[in-house]
């Protein structure tokens, strides 16, 4: 689940490709079972319902025909742009059945335009499928034999259908949201690359939250509350704190902040079932990760410095070499990876290699 950007809008995550699989698959066993006696021709309306079109014809096991037509807006000497021309509609239509496919049906002037197209051309009968369906907005007295998705009045993107020309890629649909206001940023890096040095710098000069989850733990453990206690035998060992633990702990900081501009999270995610919940997590509050930024300092170099920090900062997984060369394990097999699932949402900001982790091994 995330936010992204198309143009100037923002975009959420709302029906996943698993939904809108079973939607498609739903609706080819209904239109199999009232059509396959017949050979249909099935007309996609392009662009938007090209995704929709080859998943549909994939499915459905009996003789069909397909053919795709597009709605365009007379050019020519017409200047209001108003009459709509079918074009790529050259079939003998006369006692087919035919099946329009369309990605979504809105006000319903598209379907309006082909009904009229459609009706003196002697068909045996015209039939509409639609994958999504807006019945807040659809104005018109014209039936709709199969809706796949009845979705609210919000513009969507994605499986084929566009926000001023692009999204179409997308597999899964996003709907329109407000703009997340505040600058949330991953601070990441192995220990004792100076991510905790750079929250400080960061905070002050843009006003954000710094949230450190291992600062937050050592200060359980000072109070010794169960939580502090439970934290206290993974940390000790330089072992990570179980995904539910730290979640938990996570999202209650989280909702707790003062307003700021933004959080800077130092420490956390920290595996990639972190980083799904943190996504959800923003989503829910109609906010994004803005991005990763990652620091990288050479391996032998980090060692020194951890065991330097710890003559003075009392931490006992400082203090032990294999105790720090166990942190290193733990975050180049489980955190590292997480810059592959920054880097596929296009959040990803540092090196581009993985000097690092060869120099560790
Ligand atoms: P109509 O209002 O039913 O005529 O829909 C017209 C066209 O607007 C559709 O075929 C789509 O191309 C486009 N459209 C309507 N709603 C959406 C949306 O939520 N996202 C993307 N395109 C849309
Ligand atoms: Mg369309």
């Amino acid at each position: 689940m995330s936010i992204i950007k198309l143009h100037d809008k923002y975009f959420k995550t709302y029906i996943t490709a698993e939904k809108i699989a079973e939607a498609v698959h739903i609706l080819v066993e209904q239109v199999s079972k009232d059509c396959k006696n017949d050979t249909p021709l099935f007309i996609g309306v392009l662009n938007g319902s090209f995704m929709f079109v080859a998943d549909f014809i994939r499915q459905y096991k009996y003789n069909c025909e397909v053919s795709f037509v597009k709605l365009a807006s007379y050019q020519g000497t017409n200047s209001t742009g108003k009459i709509k021309q079918l074009v790529g509609n050259n079939e003998n239509l006369e006692g087919r059945t035919v099946i329009i496919l369309e990605d979504i049906i809105d006000t319903g002037n598209t379907l309006e335009e082909i009904y009229k197209i459609f009706k003196d051309k002697n068909v045996k009968q015209l039939k509409i499928a639609t994958l999504f369906f807006k019945p807040d907005v659809f104005k018109k007295e014209l039936p709709i034999d199969y809706i796949g998705i009845p979705i609210p009045d919000k513009f969507i993107v994605g499986y084929g259908l566009d926000y001023n020309g692009i999204g179409r890629n997308l597999a899964d649909i996003y709907q329109l949201t407000s703009k997340p206001t505040m600058k949330n940023i991953l601070l990441f890096g192995p220990p004792g690359v100076g991510k905790g040095t750079q929250a400080d710098r960061l905070k002050e000069k843009y006003n954000l939250i710094h949230i450190s989850t291992g600062d937050v733990f050592r200060s359980h453990i000072k109070k010794e509350s169960e939580l502090g206690i439970l934290a206290k035998s993974f940390i000790d060992k330089g072992n990570l704190v179980p995904d539910d633990v730290t979640i938990k702990m996570l999202k209650s900081v989280v909702n707790n902040v003062p307003d700021s501009s933004g959080i800077i999270f130092d420490g956390f995610p920290r595996t990639e079932i972190q980083a799904k919940t943190l996504d959800e997590f923003m989503e829910e509050k109609g906010e994004t990760i803005g991005g990763m930024i990652a620091i990288e300092v050479p391996t032998n170099l980090l060692v020194s410095r951890l065991l330097e920090r710890g003559k003075t900062s009392g931490r006992l997984d400082d203090q032990d070499e294999n105790k720090i060369l166990n942190r290193f394990n733990e975050y180049f097999t489980k955190t590292a990876v997480l810059k592959e699932y920054y880097r596929a949402q296009n959040t990803y900001y540092g090196p581009g290699n993985t000097v690092l982790k060869q120099q560790f091994l």
